[in-house]
């Protein structure tokens, strides 16, 4: 496993190889979630990168930028045996004081996160895309947990005809139901016995739908009741969104993606499940 820290090194690493290489970009404090878009990444590619970066520009002011965990040798030692190369540049590197240029998906980013994240996205779409220029993946992988992130990502590829495919893999979990994410690690213990009740009414969203329950919003009122149960709960959002446009949807019409923001005090979590057929 190389660990390159340049952006040169990066492309001079790249450009010695023309095997196929899959991409799993991280802010690192890795967990089992991103290990398995990882072990993915292996399966599919010759080559793996895997880029550890807390990208500065998706943090909004009163965001956890300075505080988001970090455990670099931790991080590295979990790679190493599935990633031929890890990207860790410097934030001076990827944004020097000169520059000005952001990428803004437009639409997908209106609603949900976008709008509870104002300039979240951008920062997302214009780090990712200065990945993709730096690494040059053939295949890009990012996890359904981030439905929202997942789809202006896509939206992204296809508007700007980048020359990649982007995979999206599983939601991984605890076994509480808890979906994997390093913020977990701020919940304290009560918090973290209350958090599975977001994969509850996820999945009282779907046993609805399967009866027959096509109004969206008498499932969103079962579930907020349902969450309501933890009262340490603070629910910022339920939606229940067409999957590809994001737009609200009155009566159920699959594929439809059921998301939500939820605070257990400070800490934010977000849980997707998509209803299909
Ligand atoms: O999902 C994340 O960890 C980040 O948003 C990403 C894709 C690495 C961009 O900084």
């Amino acid at each position: 496993m190389q660990v390159i820290k340049t952006i040169d090194e990066m492309r001079q690493a790249r450009k010695a190889s023309k095997k196929s290489l899959g991409f799993v970009p991280t802010m690192g404090y890795l967990h089992e979630g991103h290990l398995s878009l990882v072990r993915k990444a292996k399966d599919d590619n010759k080559l793996v990168a895997v880029s550890i970066f807390v990208n500065p520009t998706q943090f909004g002011p009163k965001e956890d930028f300075k505080n988001y965990p970090r455990d670099t040798e931790r991080d590295l030692a979990m790679l190493k045996p599935l990633t031929d190369y890890v990207f860790m540049p410097s934030d001076e590197e990827m944004y020097p004081a000169s520059y000005d240029t952001w990428v803004d998906v437009k639409g997908v980013t209106d609603v949900l996160e976008g709008s509870a994240r104002p300039g979240h996205f951008r920062g997302v779409s214009t780090v990712v895309l200065k990945l993709f220029n730096i690494v040059e993946p053939t295949r890009a992988y990012f996890g359904q947990k981030d439905a929202q992130q997942v789809a202006v990502i896509n939206k992204m590829v296809k508007d700007l005809n980048m020359n990649l495919k982007v995979i999206t893999c599983p939601t991984l979990r605890e076994p509480d139901g808890l979906a994997m994410s390093s913020r977990n690690t701020y919940l304290t213990p009560e918090q973290r016995r209350a958090s599975p009740v977001l994969y509850q009414a996820l999945n009282l969203a779907k046993e609805l739908a399967s009866q027959g329950e096509w109004d969206a919003v008498a499932i969103r009122k079962e579930m907020t009741k349902l969450i309501q149960k933890e009262n340490i709960a603070d629910i910022e959002y339920i939606s229940i969104a067409d999957n590809e446009t994001l737009k609200e949807i009155h009566r159920i019409k699959y594929p439809a993606l059921v998301s939500m923001a939820v605070k257990f005090g400070r800490t934010r979590l977000i849980d997707n499940m998509v209803l299909d057929k």
